[in-house]
């Protein structure tokens, strides 16, 4: 069995994405990541998929919480 995947809103920022995963695009193409990585979620990254930092720049607020 394969290792769990963690994927983690954080707050005012990225989604971290942990485990043995598969990022593609969307015509199925694979992108070069890591064992863990960011993925953008403010919109503003100047690398998507992936997060940079700039939403610390525009002060993205997001603080969801799971029920
Ligand atoms: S979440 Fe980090 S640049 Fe968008």
């Amino acid at each position: 069995m394969g290792e769990k995947v963690e994927i983690k809103i954080n707050d005012n920022g990225s989604i971290r994405v942990k485990g043995d995963v598969e990022l593609v695009d969307a015509v199925g193409n694979l992108f070069e990541t890591k064992k863990a990585f960011s993925l953008c979620r403010c919109g503003a990254s100047e690398n998507k998929p992936f997060c940079d930092g700039t939403h610390k720049k525009i002060n993205f607020e997001s603080q969801p919480r799971a029920k």
